[in-house]
């Protein structure tokens, strides 16, 4: 296990998808910190000029490059540095094996599924942005971090929130936790403007400025699904002791009730700088500049509950949850492909979660007890989404698919929140 509270030599850093959104802003902590933090080793997927850069820039040890083909490619880019270079899957799993006190998990869908487990066997600690690592093989991620004593930090700013609350209460006293969603850019479309949605539009995040894939998550609401389950993980909290509210300002970023009544909430402008430096610096908080909260100057805050039917990715995530076995690992994986398929424009906007939706509906829930089984599954329910989307390819939009219950029993068990 990695000696988590040191501060006799600056903290050792890796960063899984160092040139992503997280990654990014990560990095930018890292440069204003020097003396508190060394960057040992960084990964990408195709951006290997980027990547190239951040390795010379920060004098990493090591540099991994997720698609092989361009191995040699980064090799010459880093010729004469002594930076040692890797290409795909393992490479990636090298980086987060890489001696570090912390791993920033920081890429996107379960791709980074593999390479989060291996930091987690070696006891690191890991700040936990890539939800869907959680997503789609919670329980075995869990148990893999109880068994070696890594340390989750979670990195989205609600579970970040909640991980700040709970640490000065116990958590035999939570009645429930509260994430907010700030609605993002259609909070106050119709369905029939929804259904028209650009791929522009849709990315376009009026509070956060983040990757493609999170951006649409954000617009479809399935980013709050993803994160009730991924708040289930963290926090060993049952489905319906998590709820979600909508509050546009994004200024409190999650709450905690507790059996006396009280309500505890973490809040601050909306920058991810914010959670990444608490995650950062763990135990200890770090200084950082930056806009601060002006409550007087802000106004109002709101708060209303979601619309269940033109968002239907919460009652598709909270069904996933409450069916448990492989029914999120579905959820997460015909998520993945169709949120690829409308970047692409090859599908419209509701039909995202019509697609979602069918492949819960259309696959039986499997048990899984390994790591076998989640891959098994995800692959299932890749090739489930991507015959959907064939079949949604060039089609009219389906103003009414979202509104559609399936013939799954277990899909419409839960409530509507
Ligand atoms: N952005 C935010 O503000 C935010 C907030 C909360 C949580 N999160 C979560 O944090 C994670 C990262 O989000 P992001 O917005 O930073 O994403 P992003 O900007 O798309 O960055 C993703 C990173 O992962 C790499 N990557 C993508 N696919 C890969 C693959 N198959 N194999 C290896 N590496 C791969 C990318 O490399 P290339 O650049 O080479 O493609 C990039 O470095 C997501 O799970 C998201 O839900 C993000």
């Amino acid at each position: 296990m990695v000696d988590r509270v040191r501060t006799d030599r600056p903290r050792r850093v890796s960063i899984l998808g160092a040139t992503g959104s997280i990654g990014q802003t990560t990095l930018g902590l890292l440069a204003e910190n020097p003396a508190g933090f060394e960057l040992v080793a960084v990964t990408a997927h195709r951006n290997v000029a980027r990547l190239a850069e951040i390795a010379r820039q920060f004098r990493v040890q090591f540099a991994a490059i997720g698609d092989e083909t361009l191995l040699p490619e980064l090799r010459s880019l880093l010729t004469g540095t002594g930076i040692v270079c890797g290409g795909g899957l393992s490479a990636l799993s090298e980086a987060a094996a890489y001696p570090s006190d912390l791993v920033m998990a920081a890429m996107v869908g379960a791709s980074g599924l593999v390479p989060t487990l291996t930091a987690i066997r070696r006891g690191a600690m890991v700040g936990f942005a890539n939800k869907e690592v959680l997503v789609c093989a919670g329980h075995l991620v869990m148990a893999e971090a109880a068994k070696y004593g890594a340390k989750l930090l979670p990195v989205d700013s609600e579970h970040n929130a909640i991980f700040q609350v709970i640490q000065t209460n116990p958590t035999s006293a939570i009645e429930r936790i509260i994430l907010t969603a700030s609605g993002g850019p259609f909070l106050g479309w119709s369905l029939e403007e929804m259904a028209r949605a650009t791929r522009a539009q849709a990315v376009r995040h009026p509070i956060w400025s983040m990757g493609d894939k999170i951006s649409i998550d954000s617009a479809t609401m399935m980013n709050k699904g993803l994160e009730i389950i991924e708040a289930h993980h963290l926090f060993a909290l049952p489905e319906p002791q998590i709820e979600v509210v909508i509050h546009p300002q994004s200024v409190v970023h999650s709450l905690v009730a507790y059996c006396d009544g009280s309500v505890l909430a973490e809040l601050g402008t909306p920058d991810m700088r914010t959670p990444i430096a608490y995650a950062l610096a763990w135990p200890k908080r770090m200084a950082k500049g930056g806009k601060r909260l002006d409550l007087s100057r802000l106004g109002n805050l709101s708060f209303a509950p979601p619309d269940p039917v033109r968002f239907p990715a919460l009652r598709l995530a909270r069904a996933a949850l409450a069916a448990g076995n492989g029914a999120a690992t579905v959820l997460n994986a015909a998520n993945e492909v169709a949120v690829a398929a409308f970047l692409k424009e090859a599908i419209g906007f509701n039909q995202i979660c019509a697609i979602v939706e069918e492949c819960l509906a259309g696959l039986s829930n499997q048990t899984i007890t390994s790591l076998d089984d989640v891959f098994a599954l995800d692959r299932e329910a890749r090739h489930r989404a991507e015959a959907e989307v064939k079949h949604w390819t060039g089609r009219a939009s389906i103003l009414g698919a979202v509104t559609e219950r399936s013939q799954a029993p277990w899909l419409q068990t839960t409530a509507l929140n």
